[in-house]
């Protein structure tokens, strides 16, 4: 496994991996990797010929209030797990060479980008949107992997590349949970043990939401009334949303389909889950 910080020496190993024939797959990640993050990475080994995984924590993505400083990282065990996954070539690339002193361009996705998370977390999709348009320039992949973790991010990007033409398929792969329920997430690593066992509410609210959808409901007020209560017990749970949209243009339905997306966001104390449900 090689390790790049710098552009043209990434640009320059790939571009050699292409014309040698191999098709090169590609995940983004900000790092301290979890079970999550290898199931892409997994996928990537299994359907590429040549797999780049990217380590860099987004400035650009996180307010000024928010946990860019605190964002848990450790590069040398994420680099071990990398390696025992057979990953070509990991590009971790200091914060001056994505965005220099001079920097001045953003990628946005209008409406898209402003729904659910973009409510409390407005500059966030153009943060994700940026940095994953540069990289995907830098890689130039043939297919690059995205979690269903972050369903709004997976749509944003879906549409992105469809807007600008790019030339990159994108995979979507779903959500790996921990055996109680939790969905993996790097920020997991806040919490203590009673939050830890708080946060299940998320997991256990989309179960009930499955089951009353499996049973015949179809009336999305309901649904997320149910989903409401439930997290609404659990004292220290506070509810950023809780909607039932498509999962094109997460626009809010009446009547849940085939397809649609439940997604919520939720704050544990002052730590934001988001967890989601695709019908
Ligand atoms: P990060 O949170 O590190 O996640 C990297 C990728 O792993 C994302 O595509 C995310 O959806 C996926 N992922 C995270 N937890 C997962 C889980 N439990 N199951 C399946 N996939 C999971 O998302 C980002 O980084 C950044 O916004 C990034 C795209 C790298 C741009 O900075």
């Amino acid at each position: 496994m090689q390790i790049f910080v710098s552009i043209p020496e990434v640009k320059a190993r790939v571009q050699e991996a292409k014309s040698g024939g191999r098709s090169i797959g590609f995940v983004p990640t900000m790092g301290f990797l979890h079970e999550g993050h290898l199931s892409l990475v997994r996928a990537s080994v299994r359907d590429a010929g040549f797999t780049v995984v990217s380590i860099f924590v987004n400035p650009a993505q996180f307010a000024p209030h928010e946990d860019f400083e605190d964002y848990p990282r450790d590069m040398e065990r994420d680099l071990d797990f990398l390696r025992a996954e057979g990953v070509d070539v990991v590009f971790t690339p200091p914060r001056d060479a994505v965005y220099p002193a001079d920097y001045h361009t953003y990628v946005e996705v209008h409406g898209l980008q402003e729904r659910l998370c973009g409510n409390s977390r407005p500059q966030f999709f153009r943060g994700v949107c940026t940095v994953v348009l540069k990289l995907f320039h830098i890689i130039e992949p043939d297919v690059a992997f995205f979690g269903q973790k972050d369903a709004q991010q997976s749509a944003i990007i879906r549409r992105m590349v469809k807007d600008l033409g790019l030339d990159v398929r994108i995979e979507v792969c779903p959500i790996v949970r921990d055996s109680d329920g939790l969905a993996l997430s790097s920020r997991n690593a806040y919490f203590n043990v009673d939050q830890r066992e708080a946060a299940l509410c998320l997991s256990r609210s989309l179960d009930l939401a499955r089951a009353k959808i499996t049973a015949g409901e179809r009336n999305t007020g309901r649904i997320i009334s149910i989903i409401r209560d439930e997290i609404e017990a659990e004292p220290q749970a506070k509810i950023d949303y809780v909607e039932i949209v498509d999962a094109d243009e997460l626009l809010p339905k009446d009547k849940v389909e085939e397809g649609d997306l439940i997604a919520l966001a939720v704050y544990i104390d002052h730590i934001r889950l988001i967890d989601n449900l695709i019908i």
